[in-house]
């Protein structure tokens, strides 16, 4: 048998735990740690912070806390851009923080998730800084993906791939002496360089790192671009000038590369050695959710984003396919599957469903912000509904929408400053988190927020919510006790599709029926049982239910 490392106290965890494979139906909350909570008021949240609202998650009921980036870090890219991956960065707090953070959180019954970025480095970690000192021919090049360029003086890009934030995917150097010299990789921003996944230092360096992270007591991690990490042999040309098309929709000479399954293999060997049932979660976006399944095979990592769903309009009959496919696609694999509405990449629903379908997921227009939030409301109650995992981004339980009028001077998104990539509207889904109805910053710290947080914002606080009949946030408090009631909502990976009118969603599972209307027009379905829960009004007569549209009913009926 293998030896199992234990590293910090899990007693705490372990009695609040209900059951094994607490991760087949987790609820995961994102924890964003510059919008979250600001402990020493300047402006940018931090680990104190995300500390001192531990009660709030828990009370909340969620499993386990996701906390994106706070390693030591420039920020080119708000923290994926990592300098240092075993250090806390100065703006987040220390490693004594991160220490008392994991410590709490198992003490609240939580689980702590942390942001692992293996694709991709700062420019100003020490490899990436050393590479470029030694100039050309140095063994640090080899870590990354230096190569000369084409043309007669070197003058053109190695390739034809792009940046996903706009921009050829290669910068120039300027060598020791004085000259431009060779190229480097870069997938994402200039200060992202890629790394080298066939060098044998890049795979022990994150062995190590992922040891030094669970020593210090982290339940799982996040593995940022996770089909990003192995590129095709000999770097070819994509043969394409419509790459953002392609994306998402084709396997990629620097995506989705079968080679990249080899790694999680080994990782989650290191994994398994560890006590507690520990995970990995995937940010892999492929083509089809059968590549996805690729990810979760059972010696490989636990879930994988389900990018397909959170891509999906609010309508009956797209969600319909996307949940079927998702669930065939798990089961062979024995994964659970995985439902995510919003992140801190994309337009938050509230946002995406007020506007007309078909604009992406970065939007630029508030849209109809009553409408928008109805439906999120609605479409929160299906997600929750739906048997595994669901990821929940902070704010989404308080319905904040984006904020789409951030004057240009304040915006960070590297991908906003560069043409062509993506929309570069990430900061709108970033604004930092209102807690109370007035005072600085609404609650989130004393010394203002580093994005400004709109007029109004205080209303949707959560002292605002709190104990407001109908508000979301007691909604979302009153869906995730159901979940973790005796209905046992997240088990299981089936459910039974009942007879629903046009553009209504009906299905069972044990003794509860979700009925999801993304009809603008009420309907009327047979009474199921009696109500649970409710993302709106409805009326109930004569045996049969009134939903009006835009609006999920769960109800609890006898088991069949
Ligand atoms: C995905 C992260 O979620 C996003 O915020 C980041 O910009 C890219 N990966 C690059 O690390």
């Amino acid at each position: 048998m293998t030896p199992q490392h234990s590293s910090a106290p899990h007693t705490a965890l372990a009695t609040a735990t209900r059951h094994r494979d607490w991760w087949r139906d987790a609820v995961i909350y994102q924890v964003y740690p510059r919008s979250f909570a600001d402990s020493n008021g300047d402006g940018m949240g931090d680990l104190e912070g995300v500390r001192s609202r531990l009660p709030y998650l828990r009370d909340l009921g969620v499993d386990a806390v996701w906390l994106s980036p706070f390693y030591s870090s420039p920020q080119a890219d708000a923290g994926y851009d990592v300098a240092d991956y075993r250090a806390v960065d100065p703006m987040f707090g220390t490693l004594l923080d991160a220490d008392a953070l994991i410590r709490d959180a198992h003490g609240h019954g939580l689980r702590i998730i942390v942001d692992l970025v293996p694709n991709h480095s700062s420019d100003q970690h020490e490899w990436f800084k050393r590479a470029l000192a030694d100039g050309p021919g140095s063994p640090l090049r080899d870590r990354y993906h230096f190569r000369s360029g084409k043309g007669e003086n070197g003058e053109l890009p190695p390739n034809d791939w792009e940046s996903i934030f706009g921009g050829p995917a290669w910068t120039r150097v300027t060598e020791p002496d004085g000259t431009p010299g060779e190229w480097y990789l870069h997938l994402f921003a200039p200060e992202q360089p890629d790394f080298n996944w066939e060098h044998p230092a890049v795979g022990d360096e994150f062995r190590s790192i992922l040891r030094f992270w669970l020593d210090m007591g982290v339940d799982g991690f996040r593995i940022d671009v996770a089909h990003g990490l192995v590129k095709a042999e000999g770097l070819p040309d994509l043969g394409s000038h419509d790459q953002l098309k392609l994306l998402g929709n084709d396997v990629m000479p620097f995506f989705d590369q079968d080679g990249v399954h080899a790694i999680y293999r080994q990782w989650r060997t290191i994994l398994d050695e560890y006590a507690g049932e520990r995970i990995f979660v995937a940010e892999a976006w492929t083509p089809t959710v059968e590549r996805t399944a690729n990810y979760v095979r059972p010696d490989e990592l636990h879930q994988a984003f389900n990018f397909q769903y959170l891509s999906t309009a609010w309508d009956a009959g797209e969600l319909r396919s996307v949940i079927d496919a998702t669930l065939t696609a798990m089961r062979p694999v024995g994964a659970p599957a995985t439902w995510v509405l919003s992140n801190h990449d994309v337009t938050r629903h509230a946002t995406r469903f007020a506007n007309p379908p078909g604009l992406g997921t970065q939007i630029r227009t508030a849209g109809d912000r009553a409408l928008g939030l109805g439906r999120a409301r609605a479409a929160s109650l299906l997600m929750l509904a739906l048997p595994g995992s669901a990821y929940v981004y902070q704010g989404e339980e308080l319905g904040l929408p984006d904020v789409v009028d951030l004057p240009d001077e304040v915006r960070q998104d590297p991908a906003y400053f560069r043409g062509e990539g993506q929309d570069g509207f990430r900061d709108g889904c970033r604004v930092p988190i209102p807690w109370t109805r007035t005072g600085s910053a609404y609650g989130f710290g004393g010394g203002g927020s580093w994005l400004p947080q709109p007029e109004g914002w205080g209303e949707l606080s959560v002292e605002a919510q709190t104990g407001v009949a109908g508000s979301t946030l007691e909604l979302y408090r009153a869906a995730l006790s159901l979940r973790r009631s005796e209905r046992d909502l997240g088990a299981g990976e089936s459910l039974e599709w009942l007879r629903a009118p046009e553009g209504v969603l009906a299905f069972r599972r044990g003794g509860f029926v979700c009925v999801a209307n993304t009809t603008a027009e009420s309907v009327t379905v047979p009474a199921y049982g009696p109500v649970l829960l409710a993302s709106g009004e409805f009326g109930e007569a004569d045996g049969e239910t009134k939903i009006p549209g835009d609006t999920t009913v769960w109800f609890g009926t006898p088991a069949v």
